[in-house]
């Protein structure tokens, strides 16, 4: 039946009938906040540091990274994914592994101040390591060195096991070598962490988007650029590909990241594996809607709560993401 027996806008009349028709929801248990943990040299002793690129989001020192952690859980936030700021980097990124590293000794603070608050941890090198790239190095004949594939997985794996002893609640490997979510299944599963979940960033793409994240994390590679590891923005079905060998090494979750140009991708990978989505809304994109909002060209609170709806309609079951704290708020107080 069309027009004009059939009639869209009937249930559209009111807020209460647009309440109970509504297909997605949004809710602050579904969302993840991203922090930066810096040792204190990196940030010159301070407490806080404000990224010139992401205004509201702080480079931390230990007991700021404390505090957030506890804000956003009283915000219903559902936890934080956190990144290292090493003052010392070096060619293996050993400080990444380190059972004193910031990263580690952040997780074991949070857990204790916190302990219903999820932590996350990201799996990487690149904060670590003196070049920037995600793994180490080598060098055949007169070429220029390229990322070690295999030699980085066992790195990534000790990374994974010392975070899952500080007590990380879930593991994140986002370096994009082949191989390393069964990695550090079997390492983690060998040391005694059978129960921690991996949450693969599967399909993460080589992206001008992250230019922000590496200012803060200060991880921009010294040469070179990541898409010898990190997918080509142009290829759907290999995500989808990438999401499956993750799901058959041992991931609990697969991620896409960037998120708002990658909608398509959140659908097609949440509809092949099946498992738990995340979508990481990424640095860039942050960025980019608090300069509109800054600049008065967009609202922002409605433009957020859009776009993460967007996403959960898309299909991502958890949304990482750096507006997490201002929607949850927003999300309390709804009209
Ligand atoms: C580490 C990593 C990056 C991001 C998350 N983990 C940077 C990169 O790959 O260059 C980006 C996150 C963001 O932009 O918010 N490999």
């Amino acid at each position: 039946m069309g027009f004009p027996q059939t009639r869209m806008r009937r249930l559209r009349a009111s807020a209460s009938l647009r309440g109970l028709v509504r297909e997605t929801d949004l809710r602050a248990g579904a969302l993840v906040l991203p922090l930066f943990v810096c040792e204190a040299a990196a940030i010159h002793g301070a407490e806080r540091e404000p990224i010139a690129t992401m205004p509201g989001i702080d480079r931390l020192s230990l007991a700021a990274a404390v505090a957030e952690a506890r804000e956003a859980a009283a915000l219903g936030v559902a936890g934080v994914m956190l990144f290292g700021v090493p003052a010392e980097k070096d060619a293996s990124g050993s400080g990444a592994w380190d059972e004193d590293g910031i990263v580690q000794l952040a997780t074991r603070a949070i857990k204790q101040a916190v302990p219903d608050l999820l932590v996350l941890t990201d799996v990487c090198l690149c904060e670590y390591t003196d070049h920037g790239h995600c793994g180490v190095l080598r060098t055949d004949g007169a070429g220029a060195p390229t990322v070690d594939n295999d030699a980085s997985l066992e790195l990534l794996a000790r990374t994974a096991v010392s975070l899952a002893r500080a007590g990380a609640d879930i593991v994140a490997p986002s370096d994009m070598m082949d191989g390393r979510v069964g990695a550090v299944r079997e390492e983690l599963d060998g040391e005694g962490f059978s129960e921690t979940p991996i949450l693969a960033y599967s399909a993460k793409f080589s992206s001008a988007f992250y230019g922000p994240f590496r200012e803060a994390a200060g991880s921009a590679p010294a040469f070179g650029d990541r898409r010898g590891y990190q997918m080509d923005p142009a290829n759907g079905r290999e995500a989808v590909r990438e999401a499956l060998l993750d799901v058959q090494e041992g991931a609990d979750m697969v991620m896409v990241k960037p998120a708002l140009a990658y909608g398509d991708l959140i659908h097609a990978v949440k509809q092949a594996t099946g498992l738990p989505v995340a979508a990481y809304n990424v640095s860039g994109e942050y960025a980019m809607v608090k300069a509109a909002a800054a600049a008065g060209y967009i609202d922002e609170r409605s433009a957020v709560l859009e776009i993460l709806t967007s996403l959960r309609r898309a299909g991502a079951d958890t949304i990482v993401t750096y507006h997490a704290k201002d929607a949850a708020q927003w999300l309390a107080h709804q009209t």
